[in-house]
């Protein structure tokens, strides 16, 4: 019996050497069928992709770039906070494996000493007809064994490895079956409802609170002070005119974060 064994997220692996984008891989899984809990990982991505539409940079033998794939029996309401459990799972698997305490960047990045060190980008398959869940899949890159000049210039000043931060290499197999013991957990709290713990953890490594932070909108941005993480994983704000109100979705820079000091 292996570390994994009685898992069911993981219980069937891809690991391949080279890949577009797991996430993509997992989709073409998923809609050939793929069981719930398969888990794809790879040595480099050549096009990694990143929310809103960015890349995620991937370089070879360097990050842990991993997608599980889930097929939950729920209606796609109810897995709307899925990426902030992620990010407390992943953080649990970090944490397990290296010792380090990643924090929570809302809404889901992993942040180390001030910089980011994962991303995760989660993505939904719905059947058309019925518009029920058919497929989940979460991709995580996290940055494990990067050098500084491992980033490319305009990431540098932001981004942080877990090499970086503890002055030695970490190894990526180690790591993994952590990250994959963790959303293996997760899932069945899911499948349970059992949010409880996940809202706790979430709050506790929560980055913005008592924070400045700037909503990027549409038109610009807006500063508004970080006050809660609401029940339903919100950011709850005050902005400038005195109004309260909760930020579902969307991004934010936190003061003193990335370079954001103005
Ligand atoms: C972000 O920070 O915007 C999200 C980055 C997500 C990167 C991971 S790496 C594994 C998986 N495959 C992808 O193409 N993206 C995710």
């Amino acid at each position: 019996s292996g570390p994994l064994s009685g898992c069911r997220v993981g219980g069937s692996l891809m690991c391949l050497e080279t890949i577009d984008s797991t996430n993509t891989e997992a989709k073409r899984q998923a809609m050939a069928g793929a069981p719930d809990g398969l888990v794809i990982v790879s040595e480099e991505q050549t096009g990694g992709r990143g929310r809103r539409g960015r890349s995620f940079q991937s370089p070879k033998g360097k990050g842990l770039y991993l997608t599980a794939l889930l097929r939950p029996r729920l209606d796609p309401s109810q897995v709307a906070d899925i990426t902030a459990w992620v990010a407390v799972a992943v953080c649990d698997g970090i944490e397990a494996a290296c010792g380090v305490r990643p924090q929570i960047k809302w809404t889901n990045d992993l942040v180390l000493e001030g910089r980011k060190l994962c991303g995760i980008l989660t993505e939904l398959g719905l059947e058309s007809e019925s518009n029920d869940l058919d497929y989940l899949i979460t991709g995580i890159g996290i940055n494990v064994n990067h050098t500084p000049e491992d980033f490319d210039a305009e990431v540098r000043p932001i981004a942080t490895s877990l090499a970086q931060a503890l002055g030695r290499p970490v190894s990526r197999p180690a790591l993994a079956a952590e990250v994959i013991r963790e959303v293996d957990r997760l899932y069945a709290a899911l499948a349970a409802g059992e949010s409880g713990p996940y809202l706790t953890e979430y709050r506790r490594r929560g980055v913005n609170l008592g924070r400045t932070v700037r909503l990027l909108g549409p038109d610009g941005g807006e500063t508004a002070e970080a006050l809660d993480i609401d029940g339903d994983f919100g950011l709850v704000v005050r902005t400038a005119d005195g109004g309260i109100r909760t930020v579902r979705s969307g991004e934010v820079s936190v003061r003193g974060l990335y370079g954001y000091t103005e």
